[in-house]
């Protein structure tokens, strides 16, 4: 007999065709009622869950008796209990790699548009402004030769670091738990303590996972230690930023600008961020582009077909369930 698999977030037409002939797929679907009550009916007989964006613990699982394996279409798990699932037993998989260079390619984006206004000078042109040549008030900032800090240079702070070094002529700068020695002889890379790196930085770019290490790392402290002229880049996760502290650095033009693609609170409704012409706001989407969604989603999929055959997934979070399972 089938396994039976639930989604917790909407899958793709693909992904659903993947998965359809191995397993039992369960899709909530507003078209059939309530999703929460077809999720929560659905849970007890589930051998597999997978999807994104939904926060799973032990609130959520406690009925999940059958329960095997979670495979997440992200490459980020902080949304997971991970202590809980590892002493059920439950495997836990992500999506790393797949999404690296799209992710990379997200912040420079921010870090370009933040640099040279390009949100805000699309909309003033837009707005039918543009009577004469365009005057120092609306002048950006270079980024080309300037110095870029990467917070956590893992495989996508290191990617970014390369598009910086090689595509832009910066200087590449970097904090974290570790020295890289192969990425600092690749990139000329610098080791610097994250207060050092924040005073030195010109575009300063957040890619650390969120763990209760990296909770508000930067807040009112760490901002005040930015230069006046510099950008913040998070693309990280939001509560890796103390966003009130955020907000009244910019109020007071305290730096520079924020290139933001997360946020404390998702999805970003109202904020005084909007009425920030310095600060750009993405929705969450460092990894949206459709060849690297559907990536991750056959990635995430290959990794939920080998549990339930009882094979370990190439990338499992919590390595320690699989011993006990
Ligand atoms: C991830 O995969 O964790 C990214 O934040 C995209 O959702």
């Amino acid at each position: 007999m089938k396994k039976t698999v639930l989604a917790f977030s909407r899958l793709s037409p693909a992904l659903i065709e993947r998965l359809q002939p191995h397993v039992e797929l369960v899709v909530p679907s507003p078209k059939l009622g309530d999703i929460a009550t077809q999720f929560a009916e659905a849970l007890p007989r589930a051998h597999g869950l997978i999807g994104a964006g939904r926060p799973l613990g032990e609130a959520q699982l406690h009925n999940a008796e059958r329960l095997e394996v979670i495979s997440s279409i992200s490459v980020g798990y902080d949304n997971y209990d991970v202590d809980y699932l590892t002493r059920r037993g439950i495997l836990l998989t992500n999506t790393p790699d797949v999404l690296t260079e799209s992710t990379a390619d997200l912040a420079f984006a921010l870090l370009l548009g933040t640099a040279r206004r390009v949100a805000e000078l699309d909309a003033w042109t837009k707005a039918g402004n543009w009577k004469r040549t365009v005057e120092a008030d609306l002048f950006g900032c270079d980024v080309h030769g300037k110095t870029l800090g990467i917070v956590g240079l893992g495989n996508i702070g290191s990617a970014i670091a390369r598009r910086g070094r090689f595509g832009f002529g910066m200087r590449v700068l970097y904090a974290g738990n570790s020295r890289k020695p192969a990425l600092e002889q690749e990139l000329g890379a610098e080791y610097r303590s994250l207060d050092e790196l924040l005073g030195e930085a010109d575009f300063v770019c957040l890619v650390v996972p969120l763990s209760a290490q990296t909770r508000q790392l930067i807040g009112r402290r760490e901002l005040a230690l930015m230069k006046p002229s510099a950008i913040l880049v998070n693309i990280s996760r939001g509560a890796v930023v103390d966003e009130a502290a955020l907000i009244e650095a910019l109020q007071e033009q305290r730096i520079r600008g924020a290139g933001l693609d997360v946020y404390e609170k998702e999805p970003l409704a109202e904020s005084p961020l909007f009425a920030l012409p310095q600060a750009v706001t993405l929705p969450h989407v460092g990894s949206a582009t459709h060849e690297t969604r559907q990536a991750m989603a056959f990635r995430a999929a290959d990794n939920l077909l080998a549990a339930l055959a009882g094979e370990r997934p190439r990338d499992l979070v919590n390595p320690q369930a699989w011993r006990q399972s």
